[in-house]
């Protein structure tokens, strides 16, 4: 069997942050489950966790995905970065040129980016996997190793699933760098991406955006033209990256951060994610891990923006609580 997971170096973008390799662990090696259970990112081999969708392809899916729409994100760059239009707002929309969703059937999907040019704007299809698809796909999603997730979500009480949601890149997208609140079993199908991450106990050093923001959980810095000037911690930021490949498995824990790129010049890629509610958050005790800190951070953030009603004196009220009474 050909390596499916050759490229070089100049496939990848360049950063200046000091990065180490995530593990890459057989299934059944025991220090798999142990890294899982301590919220540890790590990459798994062999699971055949989506053996039934090595199959599929563009050609694949514009036979078998059904006529419903699929949401297609648009971007003028290379950037596709999370954009919530339910917190849009009159004065924070003018700062933007967010990316656009477009709803289309796949068969359109498939046709623009066989005619897609170099200048056209990029496209990333991110689609929830529901019943709407058609029978073949169903059979392949039916046929995932279920047994073997269903365990690691039992062992690790985590919640229940939440969707699944497919993911087709044309070489090169990014997705930058973001946190999220489940736990992802990010399965690579097809195509190679290579996996930035920073724990939890990072926040200080990738500055997210305020939780009213449209840009939510995503960090305000741009990995291509990092301003330290503005963003000073980050000089002190360390992650952990890996290159994933067709029947890898990487383990996103909840509250990690995480950027994500498709190789350059290495084709279209498909993944599929696997997210889960998280369970419970155990016992509080000290020192806090780093996303129980999080996690409460953003309640604290969320209930003075709900009880202000303007955002612009969350700031100024936090000072006076804190400054010269909890600050030494
Ligand atoms: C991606 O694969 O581009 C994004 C996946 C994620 O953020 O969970
Ligand atoms: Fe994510």
């Amino acid at each position: 069997m050909v390596d499916q997971r050759v490229w070089d170096e100049s496939q990848l973008r360049k950063y200046d942050f000091i990065l180490k390799k995530i593990p890459r662990l057989p299934y059944d090696d025991p220090r798999v489950d142990e890294m899982i259970a301590a919220n540890q990112p790590v990459v798994i081999t062999g699971s055949r966790l989506v053996e039934t969708a090595e199959k599929w392809d563009l050609d694949y899916f514009n036979e078998n995905m059904g006529n419903d729409n699929c949401t297609v994100i648009y971007s003028r760059n290379h950037k596709f970065k999370f954009y919530d239009d339910s917190k849009a707002s009159p004065d924070i929309k003018a700062e933007f040129t967010p990316t656009r969703k477009v709803s289309m059937k796949m068969s359109e999907f498939v046709r623009r980016l066989k005619e897609w040019k170099k200048g056209d704007e990029r496209m990333y299809l991110q689609q929830v996997l529901n019943d709407t698809v058609g029978q073949q796909i169903v059979n392949d999603f039916l046929g995932f190793k279920w047994s073997w997730v269903n365990n690691i979500q039992k062992r690790n009480s985590w919640g229940s699933l939440t969707y699944n949601l497919l993911l087709i890149a044309m070489e090169g997208n990014v997705t930058p760098c973001h946190y999220d609140e489940q736990q992802n079993l990010f399965a690579q199908i097809r195509g190679l991406k290579r996996c930035i991450l920073f724990p939890p106990e990072q926040f200080d050093c990738l500055y997210p955006y305020p939780v009213y923001h449209p840009h939510d959980r995503q960090s305000q810095v741009d990995f291509d033209r990092p301003d330290y000037t503005r963003f000073p911690k980050l000089k002190d930021l360390r992650g952990q990256e890996a290159i994933v490949g067709p029947g890898d498995v990487l383990y996103i824990p909840n509250y990690w951060w995480h950027h994500i790129e498709a190789l350059m010049r290495g084709g279209y890629t498909i993944s599929v994610n696997f997210w889960y509610k998280v369970g419970r958050t155990g016992k509080v005790a000290y020192p806090l891990k780093g996303y129980q800190k999080v996690a409460i951070m953003r309640n604290v953030e969320k209930m003075l923006v709900e009880v202000l009603q303007d955002h612009n004196e969350v700031g100024p009220l936090l000072r006076s609580l804190v400054v010269g009474r909890y600050t030494e």
